[in-house]
């Protein structure tokens, strides 16, 4: 297996372009199925979770054009309503094809994710959802089979904001009969950006962005263009990348409105951070002197999840003692074992890490078992001393276009070794 080589001490300097979101294109790729004819998607990420959706669609009975990060899908022969355990098993996110499989074809039969390394994490709210609006669920063999005769429109009120969930149940109310209502639903921007294109196929869709979205069913929807939003978790992490290393970067590409939480975070800890409108950018200057803050994760616009473990490697080298609260996923720390082979004082209790700023952290071998835990990993290799080699760089590829391009292009000393 590939391993990611590093050698930490580099203050990263330059610019990086962002690229765009994985949370966004993946709900999207997915809502492709909702329509018959050529869609056209731009500035889509070159990712392994990517290429999961793309072979998911192909399966599903969609053509697909691929042109690096623009791809063109077209579903007029959508047939197989069945998502087989090999694709699911790779990617929880497959589950996203349930809501269009069966707006469209009134039946799927998808295998049930299990838990993962983050937590159990469940999908019985999309269950619930998908009975209020008279799909018949049934769990058999491992498999979620759903039928319908008639999608009508329901109201709806999700127990947790799920992002998934919400995601799902939009795209299936959009080909219901009647009015669908969601209540306490996910507000995350990857949300708005999917019904800007569920709005452009001619959905009729209200309120996106808040926690009550309200959508009226149409006959039918039409294909259309759209460009990916850039990913907001990508671009934080290159903020933390040049706080990390006490350097200079300017964030191309990026849309700093997503990153409130995380900005007003990193401010606290001591980087500066200056927005430039004009052209989506953001520039980053890590602080000498970063100091301890306490972090509590929340949904959309909180301080998100999906930046926990990175925030945590900084954190590590602030003086002083912060409490990082995870309040989404109920097994989010598996990093914390990892960073502590690095050299950092943590201890976690439940939910709850108390890391204490150290002087250094040391260059080690290390492993990952998720997508943002490998991130942190890596920011905590730019900082330490002497040389960091990081195992399972699938995760990274996962989720992280081109990293080790970006961070060799910034001045990182970094490298992969293929297996
Ligand atoms: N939950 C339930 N039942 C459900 C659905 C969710 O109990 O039916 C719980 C989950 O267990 C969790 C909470 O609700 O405790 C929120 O989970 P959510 O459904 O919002 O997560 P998700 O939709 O599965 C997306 C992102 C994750 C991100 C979370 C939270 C995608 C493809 N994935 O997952 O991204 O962490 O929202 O923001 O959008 C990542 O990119 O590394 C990643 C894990």
């Amino acid at each position: 297996m590939d391993k990611i080589v590093l050698k930490g001490g580099k203050k990263l300097e330059g610019e990086v372009k962002i690229s765009g979101a994985k949370n966004a294109a993946l709900p999207i790729l997915a809502a492709l199925l909702l329509t018959e004819g050529w869609n056209s998607i731009s500035n889509v990420p070159q990712l392994g979770d990517i290429s999961t959706i793309l072979k998911l669609l192909h399966e599903l009975g969609a053509e697909i054009s691929e042109d690096k990060k623009d791809i063109r899908v077209n579903a007029r022969n959508l047939r197989n309503p069945e998502v087989p355990y090999d694709l699911v098993k790779t990617m929880r996110a497959s589950i996203l094809v349930l809501g269009p499989l069966v707006a469209r074809l009134k039946r799927a039969k998808v295998s049930l994710p299990g838990g993962c390394a983050i937590g159990a994490r469940p999908i019985n709210l999309h269950l619930k959802a998908f009975e209020n609006m008279g799909v018949k669920i049934n769990i058999e063999h491992g498999y979620v089979e759903a039928k319908v005769k008639r999608l009508k429109g329901a109201r709806i009120y999700f127990d947790i904001p799920t992002v998934t969930g919400t995601e799902n149940i939009m795209m299936a109310a959009c080909l219901a009969d009647g009015t669908t209502i969601l209540e306490n639903a996910a507000k995350e921007p990857e949300v708005v950006d999917l019904a800007t294109v569920l709005s452009k196929m001619g959905a009729k869709i209200h309120g996106a962005g808040t926690d009550v979205i309200m959508i009226e069913g149409v006959e039918t929807l039409k294909p259309m263009e759209h460009q990916i939003m850039p990913d907001r978790i990508e671009a934080c992490t290159y903020m933390v990348a040049a706080g990390i290393t006490g350097g200079k970067v300017k964030l191309l590409n990026c849309n700093p409105s997503h990153c409130q939480a995380v900005v007003d975070k990193l401010q606290e800890i001591g980087l500066e951070v200056s927005t430039y409108n004009h052209d989506g950018g953001v520039l980053i200057a890590g602080g000498s002197d970063l100091k301890a803050t306490d972090i509590k994760t929340h949904p959309y616009p909180g301080f998100p999840t999906d930046m926990q473990a990175q925030i945590m490697s900084l954190l590590c080298l602030s003086q002083g003692s912060s409490i990082i609260t995870e309040t989404i996923f109920e097994n989010r720390f598996m990093h914390v074992a990892e960073l502590k082979r690095m050299g950092a004082d943590i201890t976690v209790q439940g939910n709850t890490a108390v890391v204490k700023g150290v002087e250094k952290l040391s260059g080690a071998q290390v492993m990952a078992t998720d997508l943002r835990a490998s991130a942190s990993l890596v920011l905590a290799g730019l900082a330490a001393e002497g040389v960091t080699e990081i195992s399972r760089v699938y995760h990274l590829d996962r989720g992280y276009e081109d990293l080790i391009g970006k961070l060799f292009n910034l001045g990182a000393d970094i490298e992969r070794l293929k297996a």
